[in-house]
């Protein structure tokens, strides 16, 4: 991973066809006074850029390029094929997505159309290669955005013909002939034998659940389509422009495997809206939802942080922030005063480049009408154009931010996030949401965390690995975690599939010098904890243990939850906060680490020359002799 030190710099998102051309002017000039260094524009034009096939109107981008260039703003540009026009219904009616249910998603919207659409992706590579031919030379176009939101709105599965076809391919060619794939899948099970890749279907309409092999593999294809559909654009692009190219990434949406789109691409970036997040898909208890309301999670953005600056190895952005309440989210509530300095200090704390507001004037018009930008509608400054003002002077005084070493990694696999949807085996067991929990444990800790990629072949420059939830593990991180002399944690269910999706024998986990065994899994009810001998408890799952692993945690009814030998440790089950804090705090001090809780919702970032402190809580907070008020944010020199 990167560790140079770069710029930080902020930005704003504009869509200069939402407005008189006569109004550029002053925008930009506006957007530059305020110390804005990036323009994002583009991304959803498509019905201007070509408003009937083969037709296309450049002219008005060219000047607003221009526009924004001659005020020294630089330029992200997007490729518009989130959002095709209506036109594209005609020439290919069979482009869109369909649903589990094989309703087809329907136009006046956006993302309604089906990854494996070849027509549609001959469409895409149209419209990109013209784009990349008119402004890949353009000064002013500083770096490529590609789509917009790969996934959102859960949109990376379709249930289409096209990509019937296209699965039946892939399949082909992992397996080679029908008789690999039956054995590799199961299909002795229910007569699910195929005797020809045609006759595969996709994984819906069965009438109860279809073979999870079937359903991963499935998944796996699905994210594979988003790949090849992301490199079919960056290739265009970089034929044409040296400039960089990014992605806008999600929140806690995990479709499709970011780390493979990542390798196409120069930058990670994410769109973070840490209100609409806690209220929309954060699965927490309701005090806490009430005492971050106009804050967010303390934790969530710094997790994608620190798992995006992995995806973009190194380098990466927040594309979009958010700067007062959005439309979106079940309740949509101001937030505090001084959060969206906070957020972005935050993100600058975890090695951003930029910070990107979305968006720079509240559409009075559509869907977004109720979404509040840098300015009102009127144009007149809205809350946070003051804080990015604050923000952008700050950083003349702080211009350079370098990313600071980790003692500690979490692996995060998107595959597994797939593998533990398909088979739960208990409602409430959620990879991602078991991850996530991991990580809060070690930020309450005060510790910087590195997320890196389940495929990682070097763990040497950590002191602690955590490995949650990997449904199987690979060569090499196995190989890694064998030559790796620090404490590593893995469990529950780490290593508990093989590749094809089946229990492997020897049983798991299976882990080299570590005799244990899994013989039984239960899921746990929301309100069955199992209490451990030392406090706290195991939660949502838990392993029954069998072998000569030294035990290191016991249930009070006897089951092992947490076996060692040396300094490898495998934890079969899922455990609360306290019994999670203790096994942290034990590994940090094995390891010499220093790891003292911090307060609630006060968090701590190193970067490679400050430690930054950000006080999430609607109250002041007391910490090493200072108090940081609601929303505060502290620097001090390294
Ligand atoms: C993002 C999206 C933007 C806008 C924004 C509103 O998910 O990329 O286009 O819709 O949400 O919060």
């Amino acid at each position: 991973m990167k560790r140079t030190p770069h710029q930080r710099t902020l930005g704003v998102c504009y869509y200069p066809e939402h407005w008189p051309e006569t109004q550029w002017a002053e925008d930009a000039e506006r957007m530059a006074a305020l110390g804005l260094t990036w323009v994002r524009i583009g991304e959803f034009a498509w019905s201007r850029m070509e408003s009937t096939p083969g037709t296309y109107d450049w002219t008005w981008l060219d000047r607003a390029i221009q526009t924004l260039g001659s005020h020294g703003l630089k330029v992200v540009l997007g490729t518009p094929t989130a959002t095709p026009p209506r036109w594209m219904l005609d020439r290919h009616p069979d482009m869109l997505a369909l649903d589990k249910d094989g309703k087809p998603r329907g136009f006046g919207s956006r993302r309604h159309y089906c990854f494996s659409h070849r027509g549609y992706r001959a469409e895409c590579a149209k419209i990109v290669s013209a784009m990349a031919e008119r402004y890949g030379k353009n000064p002013h176009v500083a770096a490529w955005q590609t789509d917009n939101e790969y996934a959102c709105h859960a949109t990376t599965l379709s249930y289409s013909d096209a990509a019937k076809q296209a699965f039946r391919d892939w399949l082909a060619q992992r397996y080679q002939s029908p008789d690999a794939l039956n054995r590799a899948w199961g299909n002795i099970f229910w007569s699910m034998e195929y005797s020809d890749f045609k006759d595969i279907g996709l994984p819906n309409l069965t009438v109860t659940e279809p073979n999870p092999s079937h359903v991963m593999d499935f998944r796996r294809f699905a994210s594979d389509e988003v790949v090849s559909f992301n490199r079919l654009q960056t290739e265009i692009i970089r034929k044409h422009s040296p400039a960089p190219i990014a992605h806008n990434y999600m929140g806690a949406v995990t479709e499709f495997d970011h780390f493979a789109t990542g390798v196409d691409l120069d930058i990670a970036s994410w769109d973070s809206y840490p209100l609409g997040f806690l209220s929309d898909r954060i699965p927490a208890p309701q005090d806490h939802k009430l005492r971050f309301v106009r804050q967010g999670d303390p934790d969530f953005q710094a997790f994608h942080h620190d798992l995006y600056r992995a995806v973009g190895r190194g380098r990466w952005w927040i594309m979009e922030q958010q700067p007062g309440p959005v439309n979106w989210a079940p309740y949509n509530p101001d937030p505090l005063p001084g959060m969206a300095r906070l957020w972005a200090w935050e993100a600058f704390a975890h090695g951003a480049e930029a910070v990107c507001y979305f968006r720079w004037r509240q559409a009075p018009f559509a869907q977004e009408q109720m979404h509040a930008g840098l300015l009102r509608p009127d144009s007149a400054p809205a809350q946070a154009f003051g804080e990015a003002e604050e923000v952008a002077r700050e950083l003349t005084a702080m211009p350079d931010v370098g990313t600071a070493a980790a003692k500690v990694a979490l692996v995060f696999d998107y595959a597994s996030d797939w593998a533990w949807e398909i088979q739960p085996q208990g409602r409430s067991f959620s990879y991602f949401w078991l991850v996530f929990h991991m990580y809060k444990g070690l930020r309450r800790l005060g510790l910087n965390i590195d997320i890196v990629a389940p495929d990682t072949s070097d763990l040497s420059a950590y002191r602690l690995v955590l490995a949650p939830g990997l449904f199987t593990l690979s060569d090499p991180l196995k190989a890694a975690l064998a030559a790796h002399n620090g404490t590593a944690i893995l469990g529950p269910r780490t290593n508990s599939k093989s590749e094809n999706f089946s229990i492997p024998v020897p049983l798991p986990p299976n882990l080299p010098g570590l005799d244990a065994k899994v013989i039984r899994v239960e899921s746990l009810p929301p309100d069955v904890p199992v209490p451990l001998a030392q406090g706290g408890a195991l939660v949502n799952w838990r392993e029954k243990l069998e072998g000569s692993a030294t035990v290191t945690e016991v249930a009070e009814d006897g089951w092992p939850a947490l076996v060692s030998a040396g300094n490898m440790h495998y934890l079969g089950g899922w455990p609360d906060e306290t019994a999670l804090l203790r096994i942290l705090q034990r590994a940090c001090a094995d390891q010499g680490i220093e790891a003292d809780p911090l307060p609630e919702g006060l968090r701590r970032r190193d970067s490679a020359t400050h430690r930054f402190l950000f006080n999430y809580n609607p109250v002041p907070a007391e910490w090493g002799g200072v108090t940081i008020p609601p929303a505060g944010v502290l620097w001090t020199a390294l």
